[in-house]
Order: C-alpha cells, then sequence, then structure tokens
C-alpha cells in the first residue's frame, strides 16, 4: 500500500508524477522530492521556487524543510537565496547527525558543496510583483500577508513503509530578510513518525508555529486520531487559541496521512484544495468551511478555478 497527499491544487502535477512512482516500487522519499521540484521548477506557481514571492529588499528567500518519518531526522534551509530546488538541499542536509538547518549564506554554500544546481530565482513577473508592491507601499496602502496559498507540503507513504514529510514556500510576500517562517521549522510546518503518521501546515507561519500544529496533529495520530480527526482537532486546538485572545482564526490549512494510508485535512479557510494519491489514482480534493461544518471531498478542478 502507498499514498500521498499535497497541499493546494498546484501539488497536482507533482504528486501524480509522485504517485506514479510510488505505483512503480520507488521510494517515499524520491516521490515526496520529485512532487514538491515540480512546484518549485514552475514559475507560475508564485509562492514556491523559482519566480517566488520577494522578500522587501526584492530578493528571492526561500525556506524548505525535511523529515525522515524512520530515523525522525530533519533537515532545512532557511531565507536562502539562489538554490534552484531548496527541497533537495534540506532532504541531503536531514542526513546529518549536526548541522542539519542551515540559513542563508550558509544554505547556498551546503548547495555548492554538495553539487546542487544555483539559479537566480528571481524572474521578470517576480520582479514586477515586488515593484507594484513597494510602489503601493511608497503609496500608504496597507501592505496585508499575501493570503491566497503558500507552501507546497508533502507527504509520501511508500509500499515498504517508510514515510516522508517535506516543505518548500518563499513565505510571506515582502517579509523582512531574513524573516523566517514556520516551513523549515519541525513540528510547526511538517511533522513525519511512520509509527503513526505525516502532517504538514500552510498559511502565516507566525500563527503555525504558535501551536506547534504538526507535531500536535500527529501526536493526536499516535493517540489513536485517525489522519482527518487529527487535522480537525489540532486546528480547532489552534483556532480556540485565537478566540481565547480575542483574535480571528487566521488563514491556516493542514493536511495528514496516517501510516495506515488514510488522508486528513482542515482549514480556517473558506475553500482549502489539496490533491491526493493511492492505488486509485491521483486527483484534486478539497476542504471547505460550510455552516454544518468541514466539509471534504474530491474536487473539479474548474470548481478550483483562481485558487491555486
Ligand atoms: N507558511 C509559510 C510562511 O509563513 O512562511
Amino acid at each position: 500500500m502507498y499514498a500521498i497527499i499535497g497541499t493546494w491544487k498546484m501539488s497536482l502535477q507533482g504528486l501524480t508524477e509522485a504517485r506514479d512512482m510510488l505505483a512503480c516500487g520507488r521510494n517515499a522519499a524520491d516521490a515526496v522530492e520529485r512532487a514538491i521540484m515540480c512546484v518549485e521548477d514552475n514559475p507560475a506557481y508564485v509562492s514556491v521556487g523559482y519566480g517566488a514571492l520577494p522578500a522587501r529588499d526584492g530578493r528571492v528567500l526561500l525556506d524548505a524543510g525535511w523529515m525522515d518519518g524512520q530515523t525522525l531526522r530533519v533537515g532545512g534551509v532557511m531565507a536562502a537565496e539562489n538554490l534552484r530546488n531548496p527541497i533537495r538541499a534540506a532532504r541531503l542536509l536531514c542526513g546529518r547527525e549536526t548541522n542539519c538547518l542551515l540559513a542563508g549564506r550558509g544554505a547556498e554554500q551546503f548547495a555548492v558543496s554538495a553539487g546542487l544546481p544555483l539559479r537566480d530565482m528571481r524572474t521578470q513577473g517576480s520582479q514586477a510583483r515586488w515593484r507594484e508592491a513597494m510602489q503601493a507601499l511608497a503609496d500608504e496602502e496597507p501592505l496585508t500577508a499575501y493570503r491566497g496559498h503558500d507552501t507546497v507540503c508533502v507527504i509520501g507513504l511508500d509500499a515498504q513503509g517508510r514515510m516522508v514529510a517535506g516543505t518548500s514556500t518563499s513565505g510571506l510576500f515582502l517579509k523582512e530578510p531574513g524573516r523566517v517562517g514556520d516551513s523549515p521549522l519541525v513540528g510547526s510546518g511538517f511533522y513525519c513518525d511512520a509509527r503513526y503518521g505525516g502532517a504538514a501546515a500552510t498559511g502565516l507561519g507566525e500563527d503555525i508555529m504558535r501551536g506547534c500544529l504538526s507535531y500536535e496533529a500527529v501526536s493526536l495520530m499516535r493517540r489513536g486520531a485517525s489522519a482527518q480527526e487529527a487535522c480537525e482537532e489540532a486546528l480547532r486546538g489552534l483556532s480556540d487559541t485565537h478566540r481565547r485572545l480575542g483574535e480571528d482564526a487566521g488563514s491556516v490549512s493542514l493536511i495528514a496521512l496516517s501510516a495506515q494510508g488514510g488522508f486528513g485535512a482542515a482549514t480556517t479557510l473558506p475553500l482549502f484544495p489539496f490533491a491526493v494519491g493511492s492505488a486509485q489514482g491521483a486527483y484534486l480534493c478539497a476542504a471547505r468551511t460550510t455552516p454544518q461544518g468541514l466539509a471534504i471531498g474530491p474536487a473539479a478542478p474548474e470548481e478550483l478555478d483562481g485558487v491555486d
């Protein structure tokens, strides 16, 4: 049995390729890396990888995280510039006993020493988005965090029971250079323990960190919750905290995959698309917030127009 899950509609293409790899007996790590690289390499996805959302100084500074569910080792890069595929660096760093989380220049130097390709990650599109937003700031239009979508998160389970979770993002649009979100932070942006399952989060990192959301979801699976129950309960806990403090629920979504191949998703948004892959194929799903509660189900791409 094998299964894979990824955040947002943008993960579908890579997830489809990754599912086919799992179906041919490839391991979870190769499948997760493939799924995430597919998003990183596509400049149409403006919050991940090549052509992603710049920081205030116009640089594209990327975060990525990786966790091996067998060894519980983690790897990650933070505020990394010029890395063609941050997820490859995060995966390689995950094999290390020390120095497994590198920031800025250190991440770039590691990529060079590991023979990973570098690239100027700015595109004309990313620079135009940056100029426009800086102009709006100069015109004193209020700056709102980029709210559409952000991190590509993928969790995979292979036929040998191995599990991996990976994340990649440029994080908050016009972030201060050096700002780090939840995505490279184990427990917040991702967590994976192959005995129970994996979880990963997307949304405003500063909110996600407050609940160590991904660890919380895996912890609930360890105590017997299904992947769906774990997502709903973990996110409810964070929303309850927001409410208690008089804050709104923010924009946070969570996915999970159990060690038995069960899928889960929850969101504070009206609509959160995600993709799943299994022996049944790869397809899009959506979590919808309705007056009756959270509704989860398959979604046709045309139902998700305008949402990545
Ligand atoms: N969730 C991505 C970030 O806040 O950076």
